[in-house]
């Protein structure tokens, strides 16, 4: 079982939309999701209230989530869930110290933009603040969200540059600009039921969901597998 908390205190990074392609990718593989929806804007819930059966098969939703009922919701979806993914909001806010507490990933979805790599820092900065004060280590990694497949832009190598000199792990698949992200939100369908006639490049939408998704799942396992050597190593 395992909490992922995607963040980054600036709005708009690309969060939602990569806790919906990571939900329905590890739903469609057969894992219990549960989502906690703390974004205000709640477009998961919406996502979720429009979507048919089949969609949301193996995916549940938790809206609303807050402050005060996060530790509840938590710990009741970690009963019925194999992942639990937490959606947060764009802005610095107590519950983020909260979700990333409980978590065993976090995800830091940022776009090439010197803004947004700034949002991202926050998240690492409190990242590395419950290791140096408390000795909690959650692993994290970046993953560059909405790249040109085309070209790579002077503000994403920008970023790629800064990130490599603070030795800050990126996911090998960025997050493609892909108009089928876009729709998804606006049908309540996922990649795999939506129309391939109306939607352009939706097989390269597919392909790059699931790769992401198998990065992310090979990334919790070897830190299940860091974190049990750890314990072995204390005891
Ligand atoms: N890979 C992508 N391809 C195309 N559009 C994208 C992609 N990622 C995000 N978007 C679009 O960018 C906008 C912001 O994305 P999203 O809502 O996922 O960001 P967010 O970090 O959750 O924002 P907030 O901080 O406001 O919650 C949305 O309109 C979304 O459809
Ligand atoms: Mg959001």
């Amino acid at each position: 079982m395992s909490v992922i908390t995607f963040a980054n205190t600036k709005g708009g990074a690309g969060k939602t939309t990569a806790v919906l392609l990571v939900a329905t990718e590890l739903a469609r593989r057969g894992y219990r999701i549960s989502i906690l929806d703390a974004d205000p804007q709640h477009w998961i819930t919406r996502w979720y209230e429009m979507a048919s059966e089949a969609c949301r098969q193996r995916l549940s939703v938790v809206s609303y989530v807050t402050t005060g009922t996060i530790d509840r919701h938590v710990a009741e979806e970690l009963r019925r869930a194999d992942v639990v993914l937490i959606d947060l909001p764009g802005a610095r806010s107590p519950l983020l110290a909260k979700a990333v507490g409980y978590s065993s990933y976090v995800l830091i979805p940022v776009q090439g933009s010197a803004m947004d790599a700034q949002g991202g820092a926050h998240v690492i900065e409190l990242l590395h603040y419950l290791a140096d004060k408390a000795a909690i280590h959650i692993p994290y990694s970046v993953v560059l969200t909405r790249v040109n497949s085309m070209v790579t832009t002077r503000a994403l190598q920008a970023v790629k540059e800064l990130l490599a000199s603070r030795r800050v792990h990126v996911f090998e698949t960025p997050i493609i600009e892909r108009s089928a992200y876009r729709d998804i939100f606006g049908c309540g369908e996922t990649l795999y039921t939506m129309d391939p006639r109306r939607v352009s490049n939706l097989d390269k939408a597919q392909e790059n969901s699931s790769l992401l998704a198998t990065e992310l799942l090979g990334h919790i396992s070897a830190a299940r597998g860091a974190g049990t050597q750890r314990l072995r190593s204390v005891a």
